[in-house]
């Protein structure tokens, strides 16, 4: 049997005397779309961040391949195949469009032995990236802060296809959107599913884990209390498991 993509085994974070996750242990298998859901407080952004290496667990372990890792760093767990999407600072508002996809990993190019960025390739290149989301924007150069919300996301997609992330993990990436633009951030989601990578999302809309989604992972209260495959589940059925961890 092959290990799965990815493991967390007995994963405890505490902030002071706060302890949002008590012993978490689920799978990831490659390819899969898994939902983490739960109530507010239910402990989903203390596990991102412990995936996405900006923060370390009080307890626990993380396999990748079956291989533990420590991440010191978002860089490092970026470097490793896991790259993050926050809502907020998903991008740099100011920078342009291909300045966001190259962020800290800028291409150059030399002339006479001196490296000068190449703004040409970064620009060709992230168009490439948002073609494969079916993004099309005119401009490459132009400010990120001009863009609609699920515009941004893509450019903050593009920036984990540039880092070829064979995982990628969303927190809340609708919560600011409206219905065309959510329309368009599942559409990303099940364009990089189509091309075989994983993604973690976490959210509240139920819709849209049942849209998306292949299995669901309820956190409550910093425990596991459900996991399920998400066929057949209406977004109803979904809240309900949310709400009662799947008890009867
Ligand atoms: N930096 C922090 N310092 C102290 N307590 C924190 C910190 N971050 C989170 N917590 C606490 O940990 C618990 C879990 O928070 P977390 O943000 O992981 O929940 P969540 O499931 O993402 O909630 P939401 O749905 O509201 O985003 C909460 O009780 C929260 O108040
Ligand atoms: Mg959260």
């Amino acid at each position: 049997m092959t290990a799965p993509l990815l493991s967390l085994r007995g994963i405890a974070k505490s902030y002071g005397a706060v302890e949002a996750l008590k012993g978490v242990d689920f799978d990831v298998a490659a390819g899969e779309v898994l939902a983490l859901c739960g109530d507010n407080g239910a402990g989903k952004s203390s596990l991102v961040k412990i995936l996405s290496g900006a923060h370390p667990p009080s307890a626990g372990r993380m396999l990748l391949r079956g291989e533990e890792v420590r991440f010191a760093s978002p860089d490092e767990a970026l470097r490793r195949g896991i790259a993050t999407i926050y809502q907020d600072l998903a991008v740099a508002p100011r920078l342009s469009v291909a300045q966001n996809v190259f962020l800290g990993s800028e291409l150059t190019r030399r002339v006479l032995g001196i490296p000068l960025l190449d703004k040409r390739r970064m620009a060709e290149q992230a168009r490439g990236f948002l073609a494969r989301l079916a993004v099309s924007l005119p401009d490459m150069d132009q400010p990120v802060e001009r863009l609609s919300g699920g515009q941004r996301q893509a450019v903050a997609i593009s920036r984990a296809l540039r880092w070829d992330a064979g995982i990628i993990i969303m927190d809340e990436p609708t919560a600011a959107l409206g219905v065309k633009e959510t329309a368009q951030v599942l559409d990303l989601i099940r364009r990089l599913h189509a091309e075989g990578r994983t993604v973690i999302l976490v959210s509240h809309a139920m819709a849209d884990v049942a849209a998306v989604a292949t299995r669901v992972v309820v956190l409550k209260a910093g425990r596991k209390v459900a996991e399920r495959p998400v066929e057949g589940l209406s977004a109803d059925a979904l809240a309900h498991l949310v709400m009662t961890g799947g008890a009867a």
